[in-house]
């Protein structure tokens, strides 16, 4: 696979082209951020990780039927995917109360939330990714009604199958963001399914196994990250 140029630079991944105008590479990288940027750090190895725990997350979720943008892991650090034109909504799906759920509405963290509930999220920097509803994404013309519908479909879809799978593996899913992309004029799921992008909770001892161990500075981020990768590609 010869990896062509540089398309695009964000702050977990970079995107390659290829010689097939339909694919890229994802390149995994071990920088974190949070707070829109504003808290940067390494975590060692979790741009492998991220990557190998994506692999066998999407690999899931097209058996289970939901179309991805996987194609093939190249190797550790880099995924070949369709290329797809991101639409700009974080598609955010929540079984339990945690993180800015709990702040925004006062709910106490940890909190059942059945059935699932669907946010979306205009992802624009500069604005700080706002939690907006579908009124606000049609007036910023950012998808019509019936994208959104088919996005909080998808959105409950995905979290039916993976649910279920990290139950098995003594996590909790708490929440995770999810992205789409067009592909070809149908929308397919893209980014990433990692810690970086998911809360899952150790079901016997409630400890955080993701990203909130950099973002509220809990120590034993790189053991968490392991420990993801053990339990689902083990
Ligand atoms: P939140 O509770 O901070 O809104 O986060 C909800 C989920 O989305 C959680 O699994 C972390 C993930 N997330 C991202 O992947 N990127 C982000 O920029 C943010 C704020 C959250």
């Amino acid at each position: 696979m010869a990896i062509g140029t540089l398309l695009y630079e964000g702050k977990a991944k970079k995107i390659f082209s290829t010689e097939n105008p339909d694919q890229v590479v994802q390149y995994f990288k071990d920088d974190a951020t949070a707070f829109n940027a504003q808290k940067r750090g390494t975590i060692i190895e979790k741009g492998v990780i991220n990557n190998k725990v994506s692999e066998r997350l999407f690999r899931l979720l097209e058996q289970g039927g939901i179309r991805t943008h996987f194609v093939e892991r190249l190797n550790d650090r880099e995924m070949l995917t369709k290329k797809v034109r991101i639409v700009p909504v974080e598609v955010v799906v929540r079984n339990v109360v945690a993180g800015s759920v709990a702040k925004r509405l006062g709910l106490k963290e940890g909190s059942r939330i059945d059935p699932a509930i669907v946010e979306f999220y205009y992802k624009d920097d500069a604005l700080g990714d706002p939690l907006v509803n579908d009124d606000h994404l049609r007036l910023l013309n950012v998808a019509t009604p019936g994208v959104l519908r088919e996005l909080r479909e998808m959105g409950h879809a995905v979290n039916k199958v993976l649910t279920p799978f990290f139950t098995e593996r003594k996590m909790q899913l708490v929440d995770c963001k999810l992205e789409f992309g067009v592909f070809h004029n149908k929308l397919i799921l893209a980014d990433e399914i990692s810690p970086d992008t998911c809360r899952f909770w150790d079901v016997t001892t409630g400890e955080s196994m993701d990203k909130d161990r950099f973002r509220k500075d809990m120590g034993k981020i790189e053991e968490a990250y392991q420990e993801v990768l053990a339990r689902v590609c083990g």
